[in-house]
């Protein structure tokens, strides 16, 4: 592509709409872009980082002139960022000074029951509990949230839910943009009441805002050098799914999803992205001249023509650039697959109001799959529903197989925690439940999907 053309289109902004503002009211690109403090360890020993969160509710500055009551990890929304190395345990202790029962899940990793933030495992108000995280596993975006039963939903809407970002020496050895030009990038979709509360609507079908926000920043500007960044974009959305795109034109190198990095870029023209899910993708700005912009839009949903802005990207300077990209990134071994096959159908009931899968309720008694440490096993998918669900698994990063029959695209080809599962898809993924055993739920991450029932558990057996 002429990089003059490209930059030609980026500087008409903003694009799909005669003024300024976003849908929800809000100027666009009035605000700078606020990257999440990273947590300090409070204290290090015998290998372990130990890690302090007090669960509370506070004020966030969000829309001009107006604050937020939100309820955050250490008061902030989103919570501030844990920065883990693999191999190395980190502790967190969760402390809840809100007033509703709590329980923390790092989605993504692999842990023992008793840190995985199970539903019914709450932290009472006024109590803590410690978390235990292995890192026992590739470099990779995390992300943690709640996980209360029935209120997972409310819960995260109001702010709890912050990045945790795993890195690794081989991840290191690449090069790749490293420190401030490593930036993760929450998008997260709300409404607001006329007083700057956030306005929640508990539906069965999902719940979705107005206003599109980075890191808890209405359609923010990021001003960035004329080099390559990479940016790691969580969809910490409640419902609403995003194919990214940019609107220069340009295609989108993809290099890493949930569970870490794809065995080699992958060039497109856009990224959907569905609720839970991460992408990690590297841009190089030295393709614009200083001075222009580029605009992150979300091609899908209400505007599928024109894209609807996410962020700016202005860039304001030169730099040089000792960063790279490989052309190899990390070996992905393909899983072997195993014998055993379980299938899920996913369904709405329209009596009970309920989502369901195989045809049942959420329920802690019941296990739907039990299978054993060590194994390798295949989960199918299909959606008899009228909605997409992305669907999520505890405890594993597993492999996508196929989706109705064909293979995965090269950017879902990679280590995943959530697949996307469209109206009549059926999807086949392998996993293996390498070390640990116990009670772990699986389930939509829709998340009113979820609290309105689209969750079951498996036993992992010894
Ligand atoms: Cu991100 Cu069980 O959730
Ligand atoms: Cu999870
Ligand atoms: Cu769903």
């Amino acid at each position: 592509m002429e990089v003059g053309a490209a930059a030609g289109a980026a500087l008409v902004l903003p694009r799909g709409g005669s003024s300024a503002e976003a849908a929800g009211g809000v100027p666009l690109f009035a605000v700078p872009l606020a990257i999440p403090p990273v947590l300090e360890p409070v204290r290090s020993e015998g290998g372990r980082d130990y890690y302090e969160i007090t669960m509370r509710a506070a004020r966030a500055s969000i829309l001009p002139g107006k604050s937020t009551p939100i309820w955050g990890y250490n008061g902030r929304f989103p919570g501030p960022t844990i920065k883990a190395r693999a191999g190395r345990e980190v502790v967190v202790r969760q402390i809840n000074r809100l007033r509703i029962p709590t329980t923390i899940h790092l989605h993504g990793a692999h842990v023992r029951p008793r840190s995985d933030g199970y539903p019914l495992d709450t932290i009472a108000p006024g109590d803590h509990k410690d978390y235990f995280y292995p890192n026992d596993q590739l470099g990779a975006t995390l992300w943690y949230h709640d996980h209360t039963h029935h209120h997972t939903s409310r819960n995260v809407y109001k702010g709890l839910a912050g990045f945790y970002l795993i890195y690794d020496d081989a991840e290191d050895e690449l090069d790749l943009p490293k420190g401030r030009y490593d930036i993760p990038l929450a998008l997260q979709d709300r409404s607001f009441k006329r007083d700057g509360s956030f306005d929640f609507k508990d539906n069965v079908d999902g719940v979705r805002g107005d206003t599109f926000l980075v890191n808890g920043r209405p359609t923010p500007y990021l001003k960035v050098a004329n080099r390559k960044y990479r940016f790691r974009i969580l969809n910490g959305s409640n419902t609403r799914d995003y194919t990214l795109a940019l609107d220069s034109g340009m295609p989108l190198t993809q290099i890493a999803s949930d569970g870490g990095l794809l065995s080699a870029p992958y060039t497109t023209q856009s990224i959907p992205l569905w609720p839970a899910e991460r992408v990690e993708i590297v841009v190089d700005f030295s393709a614009y001249p200083v001075g222009s912009s580029v605009v992150l839009i979300d091609k899908g949903g209400d505007l599928p023509t024109q894209g609807r802005p996410i962020m700016r990207f202005d860039i304001d300077r030169e730099e040089a650039d000792p960063s790279s990209l490989p052309p190899i990134l990390r070996p992905v071994e393909r899983m072997a697959a195993g014998p055993s096959t379980r299938e899920f159908r996913l369904t709405f009931d329209p009596h009970s109001g309920l989502w369901l899968i195989n045809g049942r309720p959420f329920n802690r008694n019941r296990f739907i799959a039990k299978p054993r440490r060590g194994e390798t096993e295949i989960w199918e998918f299909n959606n008899a529903s009228r909605l997409t669900h992305p669907i999520h698994i505890h405890l594993v990063q597993f492999q996508i197989l196929d989706r109705n029959d064909r293979p995965p695209l090269p950017g879902e080809a990679g280590w995943k925690d959530t697949v996307p599962v469209h109206t009549g898809d059926r999807v086949r993924v392998a996993m293996r439940f390498r070390q640990y055993t116990g009670a772990y739920v699986f389930h939509c991450h829709n998340l009113a999907h979820e609290c309105h029932s689209m969750m079951a558990q498996m036993k992992v057996l010894p």
